[in-house]
């Protein structure tokens, strides 16, 4: 197939990342006889630096014209002032809300070789395979904001049509795997979170009558994601409560480093990225984890080309490299030798032929 697919490196570790999970697609295009071309774009810090907006039109444009955007990171202390008329990450945000992509999917998988990375102890991990499916492009991320001198306020507002939508999602996923939706809010206290949970019971039974529905309160589901995560199937929440709970999940992997992420939409063009941050602290030293990025690939392939074949290509040459024990720093024992951001994509790239 023929593919326009825009990259935004970002800030931080983001260029490396990305130039990790564009080697991937070359030789996937390479392998598998497609024609992928990309286009590199500004944002966040980068373009604020370079046009002083974090979404210059031009990536915004790009992004539209492409079948799938891959993104490494945005943020960083060099642009965290407080004060300052615009931030790096206004620019995710309103990409992600032009292009629609409300449904955030984070898979957590858990690679048996990894359980010594993890904090938690390897039993508890023994058959982890989560999804939690994020609500995107809505909730106190893009309420209104309002601020004075001595107060400060977000509004969380949630319709019922994106309550449906993100189930309807999360539904379907679970229908094609184990059959369990774990649906997450904070309906002891929060408006919004009784009518998520009110359309979520309502919708599940008239549509999804198989799919078993559980229901947690946020604070027990971030005790219970540790506890018993080998339980959880399909995770459903709304944007924040998502963010927080993925990081939280990361850690039954081993790394932040290691989750990818998939933000799609109504059409099949979506925004591919790792859950990570900018990680300041390591950037520009080359010994980012790639692996989430890649790992991010694999989806867009699936997701946006329904390349099936080469996506299973790229997860198992992941699973391939970390079962013969390549490891970059943020997942490495204390004998082992340990891999460059580089050195680890050439190792993955190496299992794809
Ligand atoms: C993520 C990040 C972003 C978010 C930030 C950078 C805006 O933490 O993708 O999880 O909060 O969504
Ligand atoms: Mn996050």
């Amino acid at each position: 197939m023929e593919a326009l697919i825009t990259v935004l490196p970002g800030d931080g570790i983001g260029p490396e990342v990305a130039a990790a999970g564009r080697a991937v697609l070359e030789r996937i295009a390479e392998r598998h006889g497609h024609r992928f071309k990309f286009s590199e774009q500004l944002i966040g810090g980068a373009a604020i630096d370079a046009i002083g907006e974090p979404l210059p039109d031009g990536t915004v444009a790009s992004c539209k014209d492409s079948n799938a955007v891959l993104l490494g990171a945005v943020g960083g202390p060099k642009w965290s002032d407080p004060n300052a008329p615009v931030r790096p990450e206004q620019g995710l945000l309103g990409l992600r809300s032009v292009l629609g992509v409300f449904a955030n999917l984070r898979p957590v998988t858990v690679y048996p070789e990894l359980a010594a990375a993890s904090p938690i102890r390897a039993e508890i991990l023994e058959g982890v395979d989560i999804v939690v499916v994020r609500e995107l492009t809505g909730g106190i991320y893009f309420g209104e904001k309002s601020r004075d001198e001595f107060s400060a306020s977000d509004i969380c507002k949630y319709h019922t049509h994106e309550i449906e939508r993100i189930v309807r999602v999360a539904a379907q996923l679970a229908s094609g795997r184990r059959g369990k939706v774990c649906s997450v809010d904070k309906a002891n206290v929060l408006e919004t979170s009784r009518l998520w949970r009110e359309v979520t019971d309502r919708l599940m039974a008239a549509e999804f009558p198989g799919i078993e529905l559980e229901t947690l309160l946020v604070d027990a589901a971030a005790m219970h994601l540790l506890s018993r995560p080998a339980d959880f199937d399909v995770m459903v929440t709304e944007n924040m409560f998502g963010d927080i709970l993925t990081d939280e999940a990361s850690m039954l992997a081993g790394s932040l480093g290691m989750l990818p992420s998939a933000s799609l939409g109504e059409t099949r063009r979506g925004l591919f990225e790792p859950i990570h941050g900018s990680a300041p602290d390591i950037a520009g030293k080359g010994i980012a984890n790639p692996c989430g990025t890649i790992a991010s690939v694999a989806m867009l392939l699936r997701h946006s080309f329904g390349l099936a074949e080469e996506a299973d290509a790229v997860e198992q040459a992941i699973a391939r490299v970390i079962a013969d024990g390549c490891r970059t720093a943020d997942i490495a024992t204390a004998d082992g030798q340990t891999l460059s951001t580089s050195e680890m994509t050439a190792a993955i790239i190496g299992k794809l032929g």
